[in-house]
């Protein structure tokens, strides 16, 4: 029998999980989360300038074997589905898998450094806004002091999207290999829910059974409204999704 892996590709600088947990895309359907993984709202804190500084994470829930995750947006058992996708159109949501499957590196613009140069595949912008720190990672990266750099890595790292990546003189992406964690995002700031975010290469299959390109750091969307699905394109915050779960919103 075939090993799953061999179907799929991993980003350079990347490390796919290999221990049994993927996500997987289901037609029109939620998502099946297979495996044991932690599992918890992840807050986005900023600082007193609004800018997006660290996370902290909040409730975990229990995993089944297999668990089904809400992606349209109108489950009344978030972060779990309750079959409301099957009314999902009638709310005007689309489900049907719009992403590419080749690689985000392809379409990625190349800002180039004196020392270290970004990728920035804006595709993929989940809106978590660590990039603003500083004089914001494009301006970072034109440095070449070590506060500069060591800015711009970090604001990379914390990025859950992945959006973004620092390549280093040898022209490979300085990335942290995070151990596999899945969180649900609960932006305090704008006292909105996000995406669900992916940590440490966690392979996601698409709804025609063929794996999207893996990557460390991946944002599905949950809401129902991202052009980009499965990931988030950061429309959530217009249209200020709520989970329920979040202990910072008083809307
Ligand atoms: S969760 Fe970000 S666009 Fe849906």
């Amino acid at each position: 029998m075939s090993n799953p892996s061999d179907y799929w590709h991993v980003q350079i600088g990347s490390t796919a999980n290999t221990s049994e947990i993927f996500i997987e895309v289901t037609k029109d359907g939620p998502y099946i989360l297979h495996g044991q993984v932690p599992f918890h709202l992840q807050y986005i804190i900023p600082d007193r300038q609004g800018v997006s500084r660290s996370y902290e994470n909040g409730e975990s829930f229990k995993l089944e074997k297999d668990t089904y995750l809400c992606r349209c947006g109108l489950s009344k058992d978030k972060p779990f589905c309750d079959n409301s996708h099957e009314q999902a159109r009638s709310f005007g949501v689309d489900l049907t898998d719009t992403a590419t499957l080749h690689d985000s590196l392809q379409t990625a613009e190349i800002i180039e450094g004196p020392v270290f140069s970004l990728s920035d595949d804006e595709k993929l912008c989940a809106y978590a806004r660590f990039c603003d720190q500083g004089r914001r990672i494009w301006n970072e990266i034109s440095y070449s002091d070590e506060n500069s750099l060591e800015g711009a890595i970090n604001m990379a790292h914390y990025c859950p999207s992945g959006r973004l990546l620092v390549w280093n003189q040898e022209n490979a992406p300085i990335e942290e290999n995070t151990v596999a964690e899945v969180g649900l995002i609960e932006d305090v700031l704008n006292q909105c829910s996000g995406p669900i975010a992916l940590w440490g290469g966690i392979p996601v299959k698409s709804s025609n059974g063929r794996y999207y390109e893996v990557r460390n750091r991946q944002t599905l969307c949950r809401c129902g409204q991202s052009s980009n699905k499965p990931f988030c394109d950061g429309t959530h915050a217009s249209m200020e999704f709520q989970d329920g779960l979040s202990k910072y919103t008083q809307k």
